[in-house]
Parts: C-alpha cells; sequence; structure tokens
C-alpha cells in the first residue's frame, strides 16, 4: 500500500479533506496531527478498523484506545450521564490535551475500550484534527501513531517512520504544539484519579476541582492499562543523570547522544533522532525545569525502565 501525504496548513483543502475522510469511511487508517502527538485515526463505528490499529502498531490487545470528538454533543453518542466532575472538566478543558474516562455505552464495541466497561475521550484542539471529525460526523478511535512500547510521533515523518506502507494517508499538520500526550483523568472507587501525567498539569485540573487528584503510583497498581507496558523508549539506552557532577563522566562515549535543551515538546524527536542516527545511548541530565515538569518526568522514567 502506498501512503498518500496530504498537508494542512493548518486546514485541509476540501478536496483533500474529501479524500482522507473516504479512507476513514472506508475502514482504512490514517494519521492525523493533533495538538499533542499525531494520532493513528479509525472510525469508532468499525470494529475491523480498530482491530487494524492493535495489529500495525503491535499493540497488547488489553491496552484501550481514546476516542476523539469534535463538539460535545458527540458525547452522548459514547456515554450516558457523565459524571458532572467530568463535566466541568471537559467545559474548562476541552478542546485540549485532556482525556476523560466515563461509563462505555454498550453500542461502542468492546473492542474500543480493550474491554473495560469504560471509554476515554477527548476533544484535540488541533484545527485539522476537528476539520477531519467534523466532516465524518463520527468520533475517531486514536492511540498515538507509532509502534507500541516506542517513543511517540509529533512530527508526519515520525508517522511514516514507522507506518510508511502500512497505512493509507498521513495528515502533516507540522510539528505539535504540546509534543507530550493529553492528561488521563477518570474516576477510580468514587476519587477522581490521575490515570497519566500529561500536557494540562495537574496542579491546573486541581485548581478547577478545587480539591487533589488520586495518584495511582501511590497504590502502586497500574489502574491505566496502558501505564504497565514498556513505553516511549529508542532502541539506544535512555541514561537519566540526577548529578551534574556526575554528568562529565559519562559523556566520553562517541557512542552517547546528548540531548540540548531537552523539553517536553522536542522529548521525542530528540529519542527518535538518536535511533535514526544510531547512538546506542542517550543520556539526560536531570535539571531542574525537566524535573519540575511531571509528565517530562513520567515519559523519561519509563522510557528509561527498560
Ligand atoms: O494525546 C493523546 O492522548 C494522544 C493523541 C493521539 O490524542 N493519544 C494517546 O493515545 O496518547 P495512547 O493510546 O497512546 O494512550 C492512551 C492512554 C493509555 O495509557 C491507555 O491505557 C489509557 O489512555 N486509556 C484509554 N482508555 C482507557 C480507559 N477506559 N481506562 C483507563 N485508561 C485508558
Ligand atoms: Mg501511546
Amino acid at each position: 500500500m502506498k501512503t498518500a501525504r496530504f498537508l494542512a496548513n493548518p486546514l485541509l483543502t476540501p478536496l483533500d479533506l474529501a479524500l482522507v475522510s473516504s479512507f476513514v469511511r472506508n475502514g482504512q487508517l490514517v494519521g492525523i496531527p493533533t495538538e499533542t502527538v499525531y494520532g493513528l485515526a479509525a472510525d469508532v463505528y468499525q470494529p475491523d478498523a480498530i482491530q487494524k490499529i492493535f495489529t500495525i502498531k503491535g499493540r497488547p490487545a488489553d491496552n484501550p484506545l481514546i476516542v476523539h470528538i469534535s463538539h460535545l454533543n458527540q458525547l452522548n453518542r459514547l456515554t450516558e450521564s457523565p459524571h458532572p466532575l467530568l463535566m466541568r472538566l471537559a467545559e474548562q478543558f476541552w478542546p485540549g490535551p485532556l482525556t476523560l474516562i466515563f461509563f462505555r455505552k454498550p453500542e461502542i464495541d468492546s473492542i474500543v475500550s480493550a474491554g473495560l466497561s469504560t471509554i476515554a475521550v477527548r476533544m484535540p484542539s488541533h484545527p485539522c484534527a476537528l476539520q477531519i471529525i467534523d466532516e465524518l460526523k463520527t468520533p475517531l478511535a486514536a492511540p498515538s501513531a507509532n509502534r507500541s512500547g516506542y517513543p511517540s510521533p509529533t512530527t508526519a515523518d515520525h508517522v511514516l517512520s514507522d507506518f510508511d506502507g502500512q497505512i493509507s494517508a498521513v495528515v502533516d499538520g507540522g510539528p505539535c504544539l504540546e509534543g507530550i500526550e493529553s492528561t488521563v483523568v477518570g474516576f477510580v472507587e468514587n476519587q477522581l484519579t490521575l490515570f497519566r501525567p500529561g500536557a494540562i498539569h495537574r496542579e491546573a485540573i486541581e485548581d478547577v476541582l478545587h480539591t487533589r487528584l488520586f495518584d495511582p503510583q501511590m497504590k502502586n497498581r497500574p489502574i491505566s492499562p496502558g501505564m504497565k507496558y514498556r513505553h516511549y523508549a529508542p532502541r539506544a539506552k535512555v541514561i537519566l543523570v540526577e548529578d551534574e557532577n556526575d554528568f562529565p563522566k559519562k559523556i566520553e562515549n562517541a557512542s552517547s547522544y546528548i540531548p540540548k535543551d531537552l523539553n517536553a515538546q522536542n522529548l521525542y524527536s530528540h529519542l527518535r533522532k538518536a535511533d535514526q542516527l544510531g547512538y546506542l545511548e542517550v543520556i539526560i541530565l536531570l535539571t531542574d525545569s525537566i524535573r519540575s515538569n511531571e509528565a517530562l518526568m513520567n515519559r523519561l522514567t519509563r522510557a528509561s525502565e527498560v
């Protein structure tokens, strides 16, 4: 299969929009830009297409997908009687990088949620993602458009480097603004819980709710199925250096890649570049600005755990 590339600047032309939409309607997969990372999108109502996502990503069957909507009124196709606190967060942060966990309506095939009774939903803010969902008038299931376990894609080239020839199209909407995935929040036994730290900081959510978010790590059990798997890691070994004084000793190796000015926006580009250039290890000094970013620290820790 030839993977077609379409340019969105920031929107698709009407002709390209019609083509991209026809792929999705025909049960094919398309890489789409969002403000966080690129997504590998399929029509939420086509289980065979959803199955293809799991297959080409090599995604474990028990890791559920996020469903993307373009209007709040699409939410009632996915869930019933959403909890008022979740709606409060939706009103505050959508469109934007916040994913909320609701109860799943039975008419949404359980493959989307990997068999769970819940469903993850977000409204992205990238104009082209909204444009495509609007045109199709159907929510899109879309995990990050990378091979399972490896760094997420923040450019159309990243998507092609993982899936060229395996998907019908990729829409190039430029580099992702946030560069790191959405924050995932939901209820666990009546407690609002941070399932995955992400582009929206915990404090911003806590400020809106006037309450703390429960932290699953404290109980040491992965409640978001995706959290238990190898994640975000390049082939090169990721080494985190805590103390600046340890740093020079470790960098004398020509096979070491040392990112300059690492931040949430460029993390995945750096990890991918290290592999592309054949480095064996990536050495990262944990500066105060890195340490103070919970989502960035989460991805770095996970990437270094392999
Ligand atoms: O920013 C993002 O969220 C990107 C863009 C494309 O929207 N998507 C993304 O999807 O990061 P993915 O599949 O790479 O990560 C989805 C995360 C996983 O950790 C998964 O376990 C969790 O969301 N998740 C999905 N549905 C869930 C559910 N029903 N309950 C708990 N966690 C869920
Ligand atoms: Mg992912």
